[in-house]
């Protein structure tokens, strides 16, 4: 008989659990769990694999870590896949003093709830979620403000210097480690708050929705929520990686008739065209500023333009693409290091600048409608993949991103094979 999906999780949640949970002297050898030893395991401390960044510009290591229970309003989650972003490269090689370290990175992943500590109602053991580097609580003022997703509550409030919260659930060879961003997707297991973790449907792909953690939500809505870009319209997305890809795929998605895809590599310009650029510009075969280039082709600018890269020059480059009156430019790309400059004609010429974080997307409500929109084929996740490794490996796909491959567009990270394996052949 055909298990349900779900149940199918439990099962083999319960097989790999019983060959890492350490302390608990009950055994799983029956499927479905116990109730009991579904307590029990929500009070146990948890060792496994996770990759530790012990200091900046360094390798990660893989460490046998151990992961505390569950405290009040806390889910423990057992990774199934992960994602790697710019934003872990960021933390390692530029961002960080050494306040920042030893950490876990990884904020792009997705998994099954292993327990909940007290206070916990929403989510139950067993559950498919995706933790969130931006939380939600659902109470703040900024969470009840349609206008805003920028919740008040989770590391953010916490401790934003250091990118991670103060409390932590880790630790390795009695040393505390901190959770990037609070979630540390390069573990096998992790601890969140319930605030910044999505239920997701049970039956989405994990190695595919990891994805819509970080990068192609961020994309996405930035076009889509943000610039708000309306069927007919122009546009233009300066910089082609996962991001810049994923807000030419909302582009799309929203019904825009030309989109100008603009890189100074050229070879993004085939993918950029699977998710919908119509018009392809490379700034390197260009003597004029890209923004004359575009007035040309558009009669006086784009109607949205949205920059990808995290640069301040391609950031006034995007805003002068727009056409006056109404254009609207907005900035995705993450910087912190530099100020950036305009004309203030640009403004008053009626053009509107703006920023967004992840996506504006409210992220509990948004992720979940995320994966829908995938299950339904209406945003496309798989293209976006190009390897598939396992965490063991986690340094080689750093190096990959890091020395910029024409062909990454994300790396991905398998953190417990098996268990996919074994998903895989539910489902194919
Ligand atoms: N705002 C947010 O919430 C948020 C979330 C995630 C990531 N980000 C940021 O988004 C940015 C893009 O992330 P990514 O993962 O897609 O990065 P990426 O490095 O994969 O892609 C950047 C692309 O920009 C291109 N590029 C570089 N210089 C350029 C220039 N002068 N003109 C045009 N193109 C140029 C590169 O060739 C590359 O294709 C990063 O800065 C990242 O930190 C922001
Ligand atoms: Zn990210
Ligand atoms: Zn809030």
């Amino acid at each position: 008989m055909q298990l349900p999906f779900f149940q199918h999780y439990l099962n083999i949640w319960s097989k790999f659990s019983f060959l890492t949970l350490q302390t608990c002297s009950f055994t799983f050898f029956s499927s479905p769990l116990t109730h009991s030893a579904l307590i029990c395991a929500g009070k146990m401390v948890i060792k496994c694999k996770a990759a530790v960044a012990w200091e900046p510009n360094k390798p990660l290591v893989i460490e046998e870590i151990e992961v505390a229970p569950p405290q009040a309003n806390e889910i423990r989650i057992k990774m199934v896949a992960t994602g790697v972003c710019h934003t872990d490269l960021y933390h390692l090689f530029e961002g960080m003093h050494e306040g920042g370290f030893p950490v876990v990175l990884g904020h792009e992943g997705a998994g099954i709830v292993e327990s909940v500590g007290p206070g916990v109602t929403e989510y139950q053991t067993g559950d498919t979620v995706i933790p969130l580097f931006l939380s939600q609580c659902k109470e703040c003022r900024f969470c009840k403000n349609p206008k805003s997703n920028h919740c008040e509550k989770g590391w953010i409030a916490d401790r934003q210097g250091e990118m991670s919260p103060a409390e932590s659930r880790f630790t390795c060879k009695g040393k505390k480690l901190l959770q990037f961003v609070g979630t540390s997707t390069f573990s096998e297991y992790t601890v969140v708050n319930q605030m910044a973790v999505a239920k997701i449907d049970p039956a989405a792909p994990l190695d595919k929705v990891c994805l819509l953690g970080c990068g192609i939500c961020t994309g996405f809505g930035a076009a889509v929520n943000v610039a708000q870009v309306e069927p007919g319209s122009t546009c233009a997305v300066f910089g082609l990686g996962a991001v810049g890809l994923a807000a030419v795929m909302g582009c799309h998605f929203a019904g825009a008739k030309k989109i100008i895809a603009v890189d100074i590599n050229p070879e993004k310009f085939e993918m950029a065209k699977v998710f919908g650029a119509t018009d392809f510009v490379n700034p390197k075969d260009r003597s004029k500023p890209i923004s004359e280039v575009i007035a040309e082709m558009t009669n006086g600018g784009v109607d949205f333009s949205l920059e990808c890269v995290g640069s301040v020059g391609v950031m006034r480059s995007a805003l002068e693409s727009c056409v006056k009156g109404w254009g609207v430019s907005v900035i995705v790309g993450w910087t912190d290091l530099c100020d950036f400059a305009a004309r203030p004609i640009q403004l008053i010429a009626g053009r509107t600048w703006k920023g967004a974080l992840f996506g504006g997307f409210k992220s509990r409500d948004g992720v979940p409608q995320m994966v829908q929109s995938y299950m339904d084929k209406k945003v496309k996740l798989d293209e976006f993949i190009t390897h598939n490794m396992p965490l063991a490996q986690v340094n080689d796909a750093i190096e990959l991103m890091k020395n910029g491959k024409w062909y990454i567009y994300i790396l991905y990270v398998y953190i417990i094979e098996d268990l996919q394996t074994e998903l895989y052949k539910d489902k194919h």
